[in-house]
């Protein structure tokens, strides 16, 4: 694509241009976002660089396997992996009010992404994969610029209070343009075709109190449902596809006994920027077929049920 060559070269000299012999440090998410930025970054300052993935628990299946194995071995980019799973599940327990859990997290984030920095010497920039509707968000539609809708989890407040400045390639794009770079920055398709997935992660798929346990069910029902859509040739027709785990149990029956389990609710949109979004017409043959595999395949699920809502006046994100 010419136009990301072009967009690619710029910003490298750019980078460069801000950085100078500078230190950079980049904390990865797992989405597409921050990993592209970290590649290009890479790319212009090479070892100034050091990426730090700080996983909070509340991962899907295998992703933290993946975005290590990405850095690590596909690029052989320096990468922390700190595993604070237990500190943000400890906190996180009794939070039930879907702002406080956003703000518990984004300081825990802030928190543990602080110490590592430390550690490894400090730096004096923060890399982050922030997009143009990231940007605007906050001023959109739902009500102007007094409304905040959702708090959104970034590294904010970290480069005051470590006294870094900000990196941000990314400002001026939107998500198709995200994927088109990562492209041309050779990233696997498979990771740079990935819906996005936000920071606070299955946090907010989870209403009510977040449980380990609970989270398990989650993962595991996210995860048939993603390989049912990726079965069926439409992952790349969807903006965003996820299992929420909802805070209700309700009873069934199973052979000749009762069962009293939770359900999933799944939601799947379509969009160019997640600012605007329409529910996913699939056909009722393929979520019956879905709902059917997730009470067979996940333990602790007796009912799904599927989203019809668009945004507005829904929010992609059930919290
Ligand atoms: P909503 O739920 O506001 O989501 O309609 C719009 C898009 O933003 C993602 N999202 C987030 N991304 N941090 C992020 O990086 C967040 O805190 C956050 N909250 C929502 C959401 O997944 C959707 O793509």
């Amino acid at each position: 694509d010419w136009t990301m060559r072009a967009f690619r070269e710029e910003e490298i000299a750019k980078i460069r241009a801000q950085v100078g012999k500078g230190r950079v440090i980049c904390g990865l998410s797992g989405g597409v976002d921050s990993a592209v930025a970290a590649v290009l970054i890479h790319e212009a300052i090479g070892d100034q660089l050091t990426c730090v993935f700080v996983d909070h628990g509340l991962m899907r299946l295998n992703e933290a396997e993946q975005v290590v194995d990405l850095f690590r071995h596909h690029y052989n980019i320096p990468l922390v992996h700190v595993d604070a799973s237990k500190q943000f599940l400890g906190e996180l327990e009794g939070v039930t009010d879907p702002e406080t859990k956003r703000k518990t997290i984004g300081r825990l984030f802030i928190e543990v992404f602080e110490q590592e920095a430390k550690k490894i010497g400090g730096a004096d920039f923060l890399a982050q994969g922030t997009l143009y509707p990231d940007v605007i968000e906050s001023v959109s539609f739902t009500g102007g610029p007094s409304v905040t809708i959702k708090s959104h989890h970034n590294v904010g407040g970290l480069p005051e209070r470590m006294n870094m400045k900000l990196v941000e390639p990314l400002r001026e794009l939107f998500k198709d343009e995200v994927r088109k770079l990562g492209r041309e920055l050779g990233l696997p398709e498979i990771f740079v075709g990935r819906h996005p997935f936000p920071g606070p992660g299955l946090a907010i798929r989870c209403p009510g109190e977040i449980t380990k346990d609970k989270l398990d069910i989650l993962r595991k029902a996210d995860a048939v449902y993603i390989d049912q859509i990726r079965k069926h040739g439409l992952y790349d027709e969807i903006w965003q596809a996820f299992a929420v785990l909802l805070p209700v149990k309700t009873v069934g029956v199973m052979g000749d006994g009762r069962t009293y389990d939770y359900v999933v609710g799944l939601r799947a949109v379509t969009s160019t920027d997640g600012m605007t979004a329409d529910f996913y017409q699939f056909d009722m043959k393929f979520l019956g077929e879905t709902a059917t595999r997730i009470i067979n395949e996940v333990k602790g699920v007796n009912r799904v049920v599927y989203d019809v809502t668009s945004k507005p006046p829904g929010t992609i994100e059930w919290e």
